[in-house]
C-alpha cells in the first residue's frame, strides 16, 4: 500500500505515520507529500526521511479546477494508494474525491459528529470543547466525503477534559492520542484488519 499525504503545517501527525513505516509496525510505503504551503514543517519532515514532496496550490495553480487535476496527477504519478489528510487546510477538489473515493482519511481533533463541520478547525475546536464543559474529547480517524467531518467514522481515542483545562493543554493531550490512533488506523488498513468500503 502506498501512501500519500496532503498537509499545510507541521506534520507531526504525518511523522507518526512515517515512524511506523519505518519501524515496520505499518506495511505501507509512504510516496509523496503534497504541500500548498512552502513553509509547512511537512516539507523538512518529508526531506529528512527522503519522501518526495510538491508544492501544489493556488500560485503554482490559479484555476481551482487545474489545482485539483494537478494534485490527482501527483497522486496518481506516483502510484497512491491511500490519501491520508494530514493538517490539511485547504478544500479536497471533487476529481480527486472522486477519483479516490473512500480512500481518503482524515483525522479530527475532537469526538465527531460533535465538534465537527465549518470553523472548526485546529485551536477552534479545543475551545470549543472547553467552553462546553464536556467532560471528554478525543480524536476521530474518519474517510472524507462531500461534507466536512461527515464521512463513515473508522476510529476514535478518548481523553478527560479537566476543569482546569485551557484549550492549549486539551490540544496536547488530544494530540499524543492522535499521534497513536492516527498510525494504528493506517496499520489496521494495510493489513486488513480494517476494510474501507
Ligand atoms: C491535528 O490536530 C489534526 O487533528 C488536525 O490538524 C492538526 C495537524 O497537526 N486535522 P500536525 O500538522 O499533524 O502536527
Amino acid at each position: 500500500m502506498r501512501l500519500g499525504f496532503l498537509a499545510s503545517h507541521g506534520g507531526s501527525n504525518m511523522q507518526a505515520i512515517l515512524d511506523g513505516c519505518a519501524q515496520g509496525s505499518i506495511d505501507a510505503t509512504p510516496a509523496l507529500l503534497v504541500c500548498n504551503n512552502p513553509k509547512a514543517g511537512a516539507l523538512d519532515r518529508a526531506a529528512k526521511s527522503g519522501m518526495p514532496a510538491q508544492i501544489l496550490n493556488g500560485k503554482t495553480h490559479p484555476d481551482p479546477p487545474a489545482l485539483d487535476t494537478a494534485i490527482l496527477k501527483a497522486l496518481r504519478d506516483t502510484q497512491v494508494d491511500l490519501v491520508i489528510l494530514a493538517g490539511y487546510m485547504k478544500k479536497i477538489g471533487p476529481q480527486l474525491l472522486s477519483s479516490y473515493q473512500n480512500r481518503i482519511l482524515n483525522i479530527h481533533p475532537a469526538l465527531l459528529p460533535k465538534f465537527g463541520g465549518q470553523g472548526m478547525f485546529g485551536m477552534h475546536v479545543h475551545e470549543a470543547v472547553v467552553a462546553s464543559g464536556e467532560t471528554e474529547s478525543g480524536a476521530t480517524v474518519h474517510l472524507i466525503n462531500e461534507v466536512y467531518d461527515e464521512g463513515p467514522i473508522l476510529a476514535q481515542a478518548r481523553v478527560p477534559v479537566h476543569t482546569d483545562d485551557t484549550p492549549e493543554t486539551l490540544q496536547l493531550r488530544v494530540l499524543a492520542q492522535e499521534h497513536k490512533l492516527y498510525p494504528a488506523t493506517i496499520a489496521k488498513i494495510a493489513s486488513g484488519q480494517i476494510q474501507l468500503p
